[in-house]
């Protein structure tokens, strides 16, 4: 549904042509602004709440993600994931390698394998937002986290 989205802050319609990602200062997030390895923090556009609906997106080559990532859901290397930590809500913010790393319980995903748990209390992978590249370049999003954003859900 389109209330699930980002149900912990954007609420609006999902836009056939996808949400575009924005950066900590709004500027939209363009296909070359990661290189392989880096990591970043999104938003998605349009707010408001887009405080509340923060994003981790990663750009690795293709042929280094594992089965587990979500089909569809990766485009030019990048995958994003939601960074509220599935275990009690606080935001994913560390990083160890290829890890994400929740500073409250020292919860562990790698955003190689669909952010599976690797570590620590979580009980279920971060969920993943599906993107795709715009034919102008930009990096937007398609639809919703595939699962239920924070604590929660199962
Ligand atoms: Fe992230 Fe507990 S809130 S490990």
């Amino acid at each position: 549904s389109t209330t699930q989205v980002f149900e912990r802050g954007y609420s609006g319609p999902v836009y056939s042509d996808g949400i575009h990602l924005v950066d900590g200062e709004g500027e939209r997030i363009t296909e070359d602004r990661l290189s392989e390895g880096e990591h970043i923090t999104v938003f998605p556009e349009p707010r408001p709440g887009i405080e509340d609906a923060p994003t981790l997106l990663v750009r690795y080559a293709e042929s280094d993600y594992g089965s587990d990532i979500s089909e569809g859901f990766t485009v030019s290397g990048y995958a994003a994931f939601s960074k509220v930590c599935t275990h009690a809500g606080c935001m994913v913010s560390d990083r160890e390698e290829d890890l994400v790393v929740c500073p409250c319980h020292f919860g562990k995903f790698n955003v190689l394998e669909g952010a599976a748990v690797s570590g620590g209390p979580p009980g279920r992978p971060l969920p993943q937002l599906p993107i795709t590249v715009t034919s102008d370049g930009f990096l937007v999003a398609t639809g919703d986290f595939e699962g239920p954003v924070g604590p929660g859900g199962g």
